[in-house]
């Protein structure tokens, strides 16, 4: 008998990365994917426990699903209630305590074993936050769903960085780097099945040191360069990297490597030098500038994405205006940016000298407003410009579809729906806050004969 499975997924790719394999282990024991949690037979809530208020936001959505798991029971039916991710790694028993309906509580290294969980939940509530010896890609079956047109690929798990603000290295564990040959495999897989763009994942991606086909170790340039040859794969990407894993190899493969995407999202956090020793970072502001200037001296056209904090513990204002100096030095074409946010048992979560939240809060419009402007900027300039992009899926409006550019920029277009999968020269027409729109360019006599 088939059975209903919803997951819902917060937070960050390797998160979604990790629901699509809890989904494919599952499958075989008769789950099949739910559009929502009424009537399910096994709830799934993979958490995120980054920033903000993440533990209250989880219990207020498991109240929703205690009321519909209760209704279900009332008709003689069954919901197994499952948290998971990084919430489930930082609280843990706490959760079974505080939510008496909720089955199984299993930490991020721990999801190879939901088969045993989920059959150990008919009979007794199920804990399990280890971190085991084994990693647990050695356990997980071989990626069989359809992926998409671009799909995801963890090569890298977990943080040893220990920056005083995250609770990764905590929720995630110590760093671990899957085998060069599994990933190849991945990779393969994916292209067979229709993937034309592989996003390699990793809470410290560049930090990547597996082991390589012969034996010895690689870095994430080499890697790339191995998947670079996969027939079928048009596009790499990587994230989330750290300035200080930046290394020649990775800086060389954005000069030689034509797969891979001239985008890099590179968190600086804060441009104060303070600040950054603060939290930990292990670079300063300037080191971060050479680092782009040599990325730029590599693929000119590079496009760089950050993370941002503002308000973190002791931020003076003349420490907030070194991080938007260093915004306008650098220039991004994208960012995200956020306000400190205490997560409890890390190092500045006790600090005392916490900044006020209307501090905090002014600080960040003022760094999203420069933002914002560098990102309107840096899409206008696309105006009229022709570039390849990469069609995934439909579009909002009928005929239309969607796609990146390999800036990561949104675009979409009036196009037929075979076209999904096509690298399609586009015509850049206008930019809108957060997308442009573009339209098939003519078949320049340049463009003859090559293929996408
Ligand atoms: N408060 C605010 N932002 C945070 N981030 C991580 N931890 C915190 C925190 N405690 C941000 C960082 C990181 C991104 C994924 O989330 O900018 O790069
Ligand atoms: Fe968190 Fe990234 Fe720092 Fe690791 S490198 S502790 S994941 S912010």
């Amino acid at each position: 008998m088939k059975k209903r499975l919803f997951i819902k997924t917060y937070g960050c790719q390797m998160n979604v990365y990790d629901s699509a394999r809890i989904a494919e282990l599952l499958t075989p024991l008769g789950y099949e994917a739910a559009t929502g949690p009424e009537g399910a037979d096994l709830v799934i809530l993979n958490t995120c426990h980054i920033r903000d208020k993440a533990v209250e936001k989880m219990f207020s959505e498991l109240g929703t699903i205690r009321r519909l798991k209760h209704a279900q029971e009332r008709h003689g039916g069954r919901m197994v209630v499952a948290v998971g991710g990084c919430v489930a790694q930082a609280e843990g028993a706490e959760i079974l305590e505080r939510a008496p309906f909720v089955d199984i509580v299993f930490g991020p290294q721990a999801y190879h074993r939901l088969p045993e969980m989920v059959a150990r939940a008919a009979t007794e509530r199920v804990l399990d936050t280890s971190f085991p010896a084994e990693p647990k890609f050695d356990y997980l079956p071989e990626t069989s769903a359809t992926p998409g047109v671009s799909a995801f690929l963890a090569v890298q798990e977990g943080c040893d960085k220990f920056c005083t603000f995250c609770v990764v290295p905590y929720t995630r564990g110590a760093e671990y780097s899957r085998p060069a040959a599994e990933i190849i495999a991945e990779a393969r897989r994916l292209a067979d099945s229709g993937a034309r763009e592989i996003t390699l994942l990793g809470q410290n991606v560049n930090a990547y040191h597996g082991l390589s086909p012969k034996g010895g170790v690689w870095g994430l340039g080499e890697l790339i360069g191995a998947l670079a040859g996969i027939p079928g794969l048009a596009r790499l990407r990587y994230t989330t990297s750290h300035p200080k894993d930046v290394d020649d190899a990775l800086i060389a493969a954005h000069r030689d490597i034509a797969e891979l995407m001239p985008y890099l999202h590179l968190p600086v956090q804060s441009g104060s030098d303070r600040v950054l020793a603060a939290m930990n970072r292990r670079h300063t502001a300037d080191q971060y500038r050479r680092t782009v200037e040599r990325l730029r001296r590599a693929r000119p056209d590079i496009a760089l994405s950050s993370d941002f904090i503002v308000g973190f513990p002791g931020e003076s204002e003349a420490d907030f205006r070194a991080t938007t100096d260093l915004v306008r030095d650098i220039g991004f074409a994208q960012a995200f940016s956020f306000k400190y946010s205490p997560r409890p048992g890390t190092p500045a979560a006790n600090a005392a000298d916490q900044i006020p939240e209307p501090v905090k809060a002014d600080r960040l419009a003022i760094l999203q407003a420069l933002l914002h402007e560098q990102q309107q900027a840096f899409n206008q300039a696309c105006v009229g410009e022709v570039l390849p992009v990469l069609f995934e899926k439909p579009g909002r409006h009928p005929g239309q579809l969607v796609g990146r550019s390999p800036y990561l920029q949104s675009i979409h277009a009036e196009a037929p729906a075979e076209r999904i999968g096509d690298i399609v020269p586009l015509t850049i027409r206008a930019a809108l806050p957060n997308s442009l729109a573009g339209a098939i360019a003519p078949q320049s006599p340049s463009l003859d004969g090559v293929a996408a």
